[in-house]
């Protein structure tokens, strides 16, 4: 069953100096699907999952999700949508400096109107999954790379969202924490969630049901 589909969508980046981002980019993701997103540095990667996000407005060409045209969808419908429906783990992260590990982690729980309580022992499980339980009350200046990486996936999976959108998730982390991040997405896609992964790591992709490689903002290959 269809998830989303991004139908030949361009995107350029800049004013005077144009770059064309994507160039024709069409992707079809079905439901519970665990697909892999490869390709060289500046190729597209991040883009995508940015409009898949909602985060970046495309240009041309046509977005699906659920058979919602996500074109002419904006404000509040956006953000809704954002908060209901996916997580993101960030390249960079994007933790909320003047948020404790435990704050930023807690940020979509209370968006969502959880109670306390629950919250709490939700935070402290996917800490406790991640290895991070020992730095829940740390500001994320004071984490390393791969600390700051960790904490950055429990806030995205911790509502459990329908779509996980994971931006080289494992590329701060050593293989035993790298494991463990997978295990975590392992969990969510036998429980039905859908994961897209970018990853410059074959080993990550090969956990995958599905590899596409871009290339100038193009699919370049798939298997
Ligand atoms: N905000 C921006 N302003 C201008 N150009 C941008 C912006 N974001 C991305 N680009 C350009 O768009 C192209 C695609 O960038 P993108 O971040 O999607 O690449 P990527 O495949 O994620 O690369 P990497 O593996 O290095 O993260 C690159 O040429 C990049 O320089
Ligand atoms: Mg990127």
């Amino acid at each position: 069953m269809e998830l989303l589909r991004l139908q030949k969508i361009t995107k350029t980046y800049g004013t005077k100096k144009k770059v064309r981002a994507l160039n024709g980019f069409d992707l079809t993701v079905n439901k519970n699907e665990m697909l892999a997103i490869m390709g060289r540095s500046g190729s597209g990667k991040s883009t995508v999952l940015n409009i898949i996000a909602g985060i970046d407005r495309l240009e041309g060409g046509k977005y699906y999700f659920e058979n919602t045209d996500m074109s002419t969808m904006t404000g509040d419908r956006m953000t809704r949508f954002r908060r209901d429906k996916i997580g993101v783990v960030f390249q960079h992260f994007a933790l909320i400096d003047e948020y404790t590990v435990y704050n930023n982690i807690a940020l979509p729980l209370k968006l969502s109107k959880c109670p306390d309580a629950k919250a709490d022992s939700m935070i402290r499980e996917a800490a406790g999954k991640l290895g991070i339980t020992s730095l829940l009350s740390k500001n994320p200046r004071e984490l390393s790379g791969g600390e700051a990486q960790r904490a950055a996936i429990a806030r995205a999976i911790i509502t459990e969202p329908k779509v996980i959108l994971a931006d080289e998730p494992t590329g701060a982390l050593d293989e035993e924490n790298g494991k463990k991040i997978m295990n975590v997405f392992h969990e969510l896609h036998k429980k039905g969630n859908t994961l897209i992964i970018v990853t410059h790591d074959p080993s990550v992709a090969a956990q995958c049901s599905r590899t596409i490689c871009i290339k100038d903002g193009k699919v370049c290959g798939t298997e």
